[in-house]
């Protein structure tokens, strides 16, 4: 169930696209589902901003049925009426409780297999229940269920109860479907609840039952901005856990934000506010420091990453040294043992091997060769105000400080280019080139000036 707005959001995004450890609540549901059955026989209901969602799960090649009003879970399970027929048994889950466990789901079907039932509800004992459902069993304790309860129905007795409705369940696709039309509108919300299938089938006779989760932390929801907060500092948890189990060093892990699909070789040590997102892979004996952002990267073994670097969908062979305040921008391909230093920001370039740019320089679309040096400040000047040009620097070459090389441009093999040169035409290998005016000097001219000066005031 994927169609809802999620009003107690507050925000114009369907609930269910909002992220938690880095992906779309639904894509997380997706996945358990998926583990479990093949994607051809998963729907999502869809409805509000169908279409972005739909985009955002395309993906996962699951079925899609349109809910296009959206009058409440139990209407969102009878619009899938024509679409979940062909089956003896659904799992319904909630595009909003996203930390459910394929193993979970397996249990809750064997459970409701085996003891026949027409629904089996999934839940969990918490110890602030507020907002959930709440299962009421007959008699507390045994496993049938009488009736599920909505926090605002809540009569004084059964406010006491702590085991909630997880929103998950397994139904015998028949008996839903005989009984859905049964479902009334008479609630706080008016809306069609599919928790009331709960009391409906017990009336018509059918087995109700309940099966505990084992961890109550997979069946929390998210309502409330908090609340997805809240499942994504777990969901990250277990992630930074998952890697120091493996023998990665996290400092303070609550204050880094590492991504599911990220992988980390032991040895590697992460500073305090580190984020490492989308899909990454980091090699051993890495260090990471303080407030380092890396998107979509490939870094090697080896690889020192000092304080504050940006590094977006760029790939960093081992034994490199960025920052600290390196800026890798996409298609950036640093080679081994070479040096990004601070303030240098790189785009669609590669340098090579053993190669150098310490301090202060733009490198976009650039092809730099092994052993060059890059000097302080150098600006490759990739932009004719229409097009994108390339510069070549080929291996060995040495640029001085604040250069300027006006792209296209091949400085070659070996070659110099003078400290302060504005460099426009190529320069051949192994040649000097200068590109700026000479220096003057002029004898005893500020010696003159202040005599000129003294004169002038007194
Ligand atoms: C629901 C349950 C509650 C349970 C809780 C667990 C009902 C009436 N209540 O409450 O007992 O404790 O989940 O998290 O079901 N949706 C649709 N179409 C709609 C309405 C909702 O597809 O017309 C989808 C939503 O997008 C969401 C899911 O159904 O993914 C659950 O809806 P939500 O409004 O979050 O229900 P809760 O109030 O959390
Ligand atoms: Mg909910």
């Amino acid at each position: 169930m994927a169609a809802g707005k999620g009003t107690r959001l507050k925000s114009k995004y369907p609930k269910v696209i909002h992220k938690i450890g880095g992906k779309a609540q639904l894509e997380h549901v997706i996945a358990a589902a998926a583990a479990v059955v093949p994607a051809a026989d998963v729907y999502a209901i869809i409805g509000f901003e169908a279409e972005r969602v739909r985009s955002v799960v395309n993906h996962t090649g699951v079925n899609f049925v349109l809910q296009a009003e959206q009058r409440g879970t139990g209407h969102a399970i009878a619009s899938a009426r024509h679409a979940l027929r062909q089956y003896q048994h659904v799992v319904v889950l909630s595009g909003d409780a996203p930390l459910i466990m394929p193993q979970t789901l397996r249990a809750l079907l064997a459970f409701h297999r085996e003891n026949h039932c027409a629904m089996t509800v999934l839940t969990a004992e918490l110890p602030d229940p507020t907002g959930y459902g709440r299962v009421i069993r007959k008699p507390a304790g045994s496993a049938s269920v009488s009736a599920l309860v909505e926090q605002k129905a809540l009569s004084e007795a059964q406010g006491k109860v702590r085991e909630v409705n997880s929103g998950i369940y397994a139904f015998a696709v028949p008996a839903l479907f005989n009984h859905i039309d049964e479902l009334t509108t008479n609630n706080a919300h008016g809306e069609l609840y599919l928790t009331d299938m709960a009391g409906i089938l017990v009336r018509a006779g059918e087995s109700v039952m309940a099966m505990r989760v084992g961890d109550p932390g997979e069946i929390l929801g998210s309502n409330t901005i908090a609340e997805l907060v809240h499942l994504d500092a777990s969901m990250r948890a277990a992630k930074t856990a998952e890697l120091m189990a493996r023998g990665v060093t996290i400092f303070q892990p609550q204050t880094c934000v590492i991504d599911n699909d990220v992988t980390i070789g032991a040895d590697t040590i992460i500073d305090p506010s580190v984020q490492i997102v989308g899909k990454c892979s980091i090699g051993e004996d890495c260090r990471i420091q303080s407030f380092t952002v890396i998107n979509d990267s490939v870094i090697g073994s080896g690889v020192t990453i000092k304080a504050g670097c940006i590094i977006e969908n760029s790939v960093v062979e081992e034994g490199a040294i960025l920052g600290p305040y390196a800026h890798l921008r996409p298609d950036s391909h640093i080679g081994a043992g070479g040096h990004v230093g601070n303030f240098v920001e790189t785009k669609k370039t590669r340098l090579g091997r053993g190669s150098k740019a310490n301090h202060l320089s733009y490198l976009g679309d650039a092809d730099i060769g092994e052993g060059v040096n890059i000097g302080a400040g150098t600006i490759t000047c990739n932009y004719d105000g229409v097009n994108k040009h390339r510069t070549v620097i080929e291996n060995g070459a040495f640029i001085g400080s604040d250069s300027t090389l006006v792209a296209p441009i091949t400085v070659g093999q070996g070659a110099y280019v003078g400290a302060g040169s504005c460099i426009t035409e190529n320069v051949p290998a192994d040649a000097l080139a200068l590109a700026r005016q000479r220096q003057a000097v002029i004898p005893d001219w500020a010696s003159k000036r202040r005599a000129t000066q003294k004169k002038n005031k007194g």
